[in-house]
C-alpha cells in the first residue's frame, strides 16, 4: 500500500489505542508483521503546553519505521503547531487526526468524534495541517447513521488534502457495541482516490480475509483483537499470503510474548507506566484454563511469580 509517497510494506495496520499501543507493544506487532503502527492519541494542547508525559507517547525507534503519530484537538491552529512540534521531535512518517474517539473526555471539548458534527471545522483542520506540515496527514473517522453524510465527510477529508482515511464502521453513539458495519467503508472506497482502510471487528484470519474481499479496501486496521496478542499479525499475514492457518502452540506463544513484552518495557524504562497484572491478563485472554490462569495472576506477588505459575501449569499438563 502507498500513502502519499510512502511505501507501506503490507496492508495490515495496528490501530492507535490509548494505554495499549506503547512503543514495546508496537515493536512486537511490527515484528509479527504489522505494516504500520500508530502511537496512542496525543493531545495537541498538551504538546503545545510541553506536557512531557503526553509528548513521550510519540517515542519511537528506528526498528519501528514507518510510524504514525495520532493527535487530537479542535483547533486548526493549535493542531498545526502541535504537529510541527511532533515533526520536529519524532519525524514520524504519518500524522493521523483523531475524528473517532467517542470518550466524553474528548467530545465534551469538541474533539474526537464530536468533530463529525462539524464538517467545516474538520475540513479546516485537515487542510491547515496538510498545507503547513511536510508529513503526510491521514484521518481516522467513525461512521454517521446516514450513508450520505458519511460519504460527504469522507470526500471533504480527501479534498482538504488527507493522504488516507481509516473508517471504523460504528457510530459515535454505538461506542463499542453492536457489529461494525463495513458497507460504509466499501462505498467510501468506491468513491475516493486516496487509500481507504477498514477498521472494526477484525479478529482473526477469517474476518481479515472476508473484510478485505468484501470492501476491496487498501488495508485493514486491527485494534482490540491484538491487545495481548501481537502474534495475531503473524497469523493473519501468513494466512493472507498462503491461504493456510499457521500452526502454533498458543499457550507457549502467549507466554513467551508476555515475557518479551515485559523485557521491552524494562529496556525502554516504561515498566512503571503499565499495570503489570492487567497486562498479564490481556496476554492470557481466551486461553484454556482461563479461570485458573486469572486467579494465579491475581494472587501473584511479582512478575517472576506470574511466570513460575505458567511454568507449573505447563509441567502439569505435560
Ligand atoms: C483501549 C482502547 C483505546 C483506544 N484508543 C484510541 C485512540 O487513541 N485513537 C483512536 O483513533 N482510536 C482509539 N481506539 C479505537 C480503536 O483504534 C479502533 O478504532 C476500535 O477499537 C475498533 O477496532 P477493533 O474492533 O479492531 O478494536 C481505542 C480503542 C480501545 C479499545
Amino acid at each position: 500500500m502507498k500513502i502519499a509517497d510512502l511505501n507501506i510494506p503490507g496492508n495490515i495496520l495496528l490501530a492507535p489505542m490509548s494505554n495499549v499501543t506503547n512503543l514495546p507493544f508496537r515493536l512486537m506487532c511490527r515484528k509479527y508483521g504489522a505494516s504500520l503502527t500508530f502511537s496512542e492519541m496525543i493531545s495537541a494542547d498538551a504538546v503545545i503546553y510541553e506536557n512531557e508525559k503526553t509528548i513521550g507517547r510519540g517515542m519511537s525507534c528506528e526498528d519501528e519505521r514507518p510510524l504514525g503519530i495520532q493527535i487530537f484537538g479542535n483547533s486548526p491552529e493549535v493542531m498545526t503547531r502541535a504537529a510541527l512540534r511532533i515533526e520536529d521531535i519524532y519525524r514520524p512518517e504519518i500524522i493521523d487526526i483523531n475524528f473517532g474517539c467517542p470518550a466524553r473526555l474528548l467530545t465534551k471539548d469538541g474533539c474526537g468524534a464530536a468533530l463529525l458534527r462539524a464538517p467545516r471545522l474538520m475540513h479546516d483542520i485537515v487542510k491547515k495541517l496538510s498545507d503547513e506540515i511536510n508529513t503526510p496527514v491521514t484521518a481516522k473517522i467513525r461512521i454517521l447513521k446516514s450513508m450520505e453524510k458519511t460519504l460527504e465527510i469522507a470526500h471533504l477529508i480527501e479534498s482538504a488534502g488527507a493522504s488516507a482515511i481509516t473508517v471504523h464502521g460504528r457510530t459515535r453513539q454505538q461506542q463499542y457495541s453492536g457489529k461494525a458495519n463495513h458497507e460504509y467503508v466499501k462505498k467510501i472506497k468506491q468513491e475516493l482516490s486516496i487509500p481507504v482502510i477498514a477498521n472494526g471487528d477484525i479478529i482473526d484470519e477469517i474476518s481479515a480475509q472476508s473484510i478485505l474481499d468484501h470492501t476491496e479496501c487498501d488495508g485493514i486496521m486491527i485494534g482490540r483483537a491484538a491487545m495481548g496478542n501481537p502474534f495475531l499479525f503473524r497469523r493473519i499475514s501468513h494466512n493472507l499470503e498462503t491461504g493456510e492457518m499457521l500452526e502454533h502452540n498458543e499457550f507457549m506463544q502467549r507466554i513467551s510474548d508476555l515475557r518479551e513484552y515485559f523485557d521491552l518495557l524494562e529496556e525502554y524504562g516504561l515498566m512503571h507506566t503499565v499495570n503489570i497484572k492487567a497486562q498479564a491478563q490481556w496476554f492470557t485472554r481466551g486461553m484454556r484454563n482461563g479461570r485458573h490462569i486469572r486467579r494465579n495472576i491475581a494472587d501473584a506477588e511479582n512478575i517472576e511469580d506470574i511466570f513460575q505459575n505458567f511454568h507449573n501449569m505447563r509441567t502439569h499438563s505435560e
